[in-house]
């Protein structure tokens, strides 16, 4: 072979080497997320007092409080990005963010002290416990749906929260990881809950219904008769206010884990973990403003398809869909959108300078 030739292979395979040390060395300082600021109540916040239930020696009383407002998330080394985005902008609009206690459920395999790590490394100050799930008892229930993405054991957490957070945590709100806050947790958290209902969430009554069940579940006289007397309307579990007190006394989790059971052996839908929670709940929420959970902002990034708002005031966006936007952001392709969700990424951009 002549030298040039040689010489120039050679600098190929430097140069192919170069690139992947360089995209491992990305991939690594890529977990590393910068200090969000503190964040401190306003005069008239209610100090966080009443303490009805024994809490273990040194634990803080504002996980039993029910002055706090207790947020439940899932935190996943995946998503972990947009989690942290979302803490940040819950703090930053609210008026009285040392009041707020995040649960964060984790899958019981992840590495619990990496992430709790990673959490108080950014939010020194933030009052937040780990609640690990273990997912083995979810996914033997758990069938293939036509997104893999959806089948992650961690989706179905939302429909253990009251067994997983304390008894003396009576309300919560859940939140997904791909979300941003633009206004006050609290006025969510203050939801009326009625004297019966057990969530509530922003009702979408304008979407087909029909659409998120199988021919097998509309054709079969008793199981269509399920929404019977009930005015069932979609609504997307990803924002949700629960009421634990009532969600306990009524063993939701069974309910839930039933129609699951029912799904392994017919076809009933085809998404992942929201159609249980519509053939439980819909029809019987408790209804939510529409601002808070402007969905939909993901789209599809497979085809390029940008989502724009729906009318009408904006407190909470969204990016459910396949596209997520630090995904899109980094590969240089955003949604005009995602311009929103941007200003609480909290990552170090790679190459940047500490
Ligand atoms: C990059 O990381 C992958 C897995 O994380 C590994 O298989 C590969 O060998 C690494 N490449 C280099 C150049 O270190
Ligand atoms: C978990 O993460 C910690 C760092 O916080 C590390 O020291 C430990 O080795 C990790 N454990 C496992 C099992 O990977
Ligand atoms: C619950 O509220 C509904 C109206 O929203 C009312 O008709 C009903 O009587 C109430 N039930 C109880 C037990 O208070
Ligand atoms: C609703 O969805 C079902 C099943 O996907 C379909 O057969 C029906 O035509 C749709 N109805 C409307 C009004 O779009």
């Amino acid at each position: 072979m002549p030298l040039r030739q040689c010489l120039f292979i050679l600098w190929l395979i430097a140069l192919v080497l170069g690139l992947a040390t360089t995209a491992n060395a990305t991939t690594t300082i890529s977990q590393r997320f910068k200090e969000a600021p503190q964040f401190y109540n306003s005069p008239d916040c209610p100090s966080i007092s009443s303490i009805e239930f024994e809490l273990d020696e040194g634990e803080e009383h504002i996980f039993c409080s029910d002055e706090a407002v207790h947020v439940a998330m899932t935190l996943d080394s995946a998503y972990i990005r947009g989690s942290m985005a979302a803490i940040l902008s819950v703090l930053q609009h609210s008026s009285c963010p040392q009041n707020i206690a995040f649960h964060f459920v984790t899958s019981a395999k992840a590495n619990a002290s990496l992430l709790r790590a990673t959490i108080s490394t950014s939010f020194p100050y933030l009052k937040f416990r780990v609640h690990p799930f273990d997912d083995s008892s979810v996914s033997g229930l758990i069938s293939t749906s036509i997104r893999s993405a959806l089948d992650c054991p961690l989706n179905y957490a939302r429909s253990y929260l009251a067994n997983l957070l304390p008894l003396c945590v009576r309300r919560v709100v859940y939140l997904d990881s791909d979300l941003v806050l633009v206004d006050d947790i609290a006025k969510l958290a203050a939801t009326d809950l009625g004297n019966s209902s057990v969530l509530a969430a922003p009702e979408y009554c304008n979407a087909n219904f029909t659409s998120y069940f199988t021919p097998t579940f509309w054709s079969n006289h008793a199981l269509s008769l399920t929404f019977a007397n009930r005015k069932a309307c979609y609504f997307n579990t990803g924002v949700m206010v629960i009421d634990l007190d009532r969600w306990r006394a009524g063993d939701y989790t069974t309910k839930i884990e039933e129609w699951m059971e029912l799904q392994k052996r017919m076809r009933i839908y085809e998404l992942g973990s929201l159609p249980p929670f519509l053939l439980v709940f819909a029809g019987n929420i408790a209804p939510v403003d529409h601002r808070w959970n402007q969905h939909g902002l993901g789209g599809d990034n497979f085809r390029g398809l940008c989502r724009d708002l729906h009318p009408g005031p904006v407190s909470l966006l969204h990016w459910s869909g396949k596209g997520k936007p630090w995904a899109r952001l980094d590969a240089n392709r955003p949604c005009p959108l995602d311009a929103l969700w941007a200003p609480y990424d909290l990552l170090h951009t790679p190459f940047a300078l500490d």
